[in-house]
């Protein structure tokens, strides 16, 4: 293996977009790319949501975004969305770069986890980006499946309650059209597999773990002749086993920032950056997000739900009691007149 972190790997990159013979970037990002628009990543050992989630009781962390335990158990889900939810959140520095990118004309293809859709809020075009789990921005009926007035949603996720569909007679749980475990991608996925992948000239990766397939295979499916280009807090993946690829261990908004100093797009990159939060703050008032230091913490929402679902058990745990005890009586009664 080679040694991690090659600055003149990463200058001859550099020199390769100067030069315009690197034109088309495929990029591949995560949850770390929003974590300083304040929305947390999963997978973090002390800031990351799963490592928060024990009050809950789930099975297992991942359960929370597992379709078979939305469709019956909808409540984690809907108590953390508020802290997770993108309306009020602005768009880091490293998603202004995908913009800075695509309006240099070297942004091939954006293919994210993300959800958040802060990578369109920072001006990436929409034929750019495959949000490959969906997004925040629509809903529907996971019973009758119709669509759900925006309105409405934001009401159930600013309370931290769960939408009910509001057909006539249907009362089916409403599920934002993100892409949960246990449901299909969406088929553009492939198509970035088969058409967008094998051409790309330069693949950067920013903000995951690369611990979900089908996406964290991408990397490796990259030709061996392509530079591949790592940024976050630690190593992962593959990333590392080819001679050329560039490892940028620490912040997503560093990492980019150290990019485009070395091509001299600071400035653009800042004052890209700077338009983008200010439109994003015009649309989360317009749209009535409330202000973050309004709203509860991911702590405070887990607090809150855990006590919620106690208190549900509670009631549940007392109603078996009692009709334990009630069976119980129901039983010696029988047993009595069988003796
Ligand atoms: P993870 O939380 O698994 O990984 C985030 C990665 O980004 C970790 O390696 C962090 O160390 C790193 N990181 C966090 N903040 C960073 C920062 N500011 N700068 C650089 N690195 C940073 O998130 P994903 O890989 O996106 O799926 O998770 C993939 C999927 O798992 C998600 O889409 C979601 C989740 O379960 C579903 O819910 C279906």
């Amino acid at each position: 293996m080679s040694t991690p972190s090659t600055p003149p790997n990463l200058d001859k990159i550099i020199s390769s977009l100067k030069a315009g013979t690197t034109k088309k970037i495929l990029i591949l990002t995560g949850a770390g790319l929003s974590t300083t628009s304040g929305l947390p990543d999963f997978r973090s050992p002390k800031s990351g949501l799963y490592a928060k989630l024990s009050p809950l009781q789930l099975p297992y962390p991942e359960a929370l975004f597992h379709i078979s335990y939305f469709k019956h158990t909808p409540e984690p889900f809907y108590a953390v969305a508020r802290a997770r939810h993108p309306g009020n959140a602005v768009p880091s520095l490293a998603h202004a770069f995908l913009s800075l990118l695509e309006r240099k004309g070297v942004l091939r293809f954006v293919v994210t986890q993300n959800v958040d859709g802060l990578e369109g809020d920072a001006g990436v075009s929409k034929d750019k980006v495959l949000n490959v789990h969906g997004t925040w921005g629509t809903q529907r009926c996971l019973k009758c499946r119709a669509p759900y007035p925006d309105v409405k949603m934001k009401e159930a996720i600013l309370a931290g309650e769960v939408p009910i569909c509001d057909q006539d007679g249907c009362g089916g749980t409403v599920k934002p059209d993100i892409v949960m475990f246990g449901e299909s991608l969406p088929e553009e996925f492939e198509d970035v597999e088969r058409n967008i992948l094998p051409e790309a000239d330069l693949l950067l990766v920013m903000g995951t773990s690369l611990k979900v397939a089908p996406v964290s295979e991408l990397p490796r499916k990259v030709g061996a002749s392509v530079p591949r280009v790592l940024i976050n807090n630690e190593r992962v993946g593959d990333f590392g086993a080819r001679d050329i690829d560039v490892l940028l261990l620490g912040g997503c908004d560093d990492g980019v920032r150290e990019i485009a100093r070395g091509l001299g797009w600071e400035e653009e990159l800042e004052a890209l950056h700077r338009e983008a939060v200010e439109r994003k703050e015009i649309i989360a008032r317009e749209e009535g997000w409330n202000d973050k230091e309004e709203g509860p913490s991911l702590d405070e929402c887990i607090a809150k739900a855990a006590e919620k679902m106690k208190m549900r058990m509670g009631v549940s745990e007392g109603h078996r009691r009692m009709l334990e005890g009630h069976l119980g009586e129901k039983l010696r009664g029988i047993l009595k007149r069988d003796t």
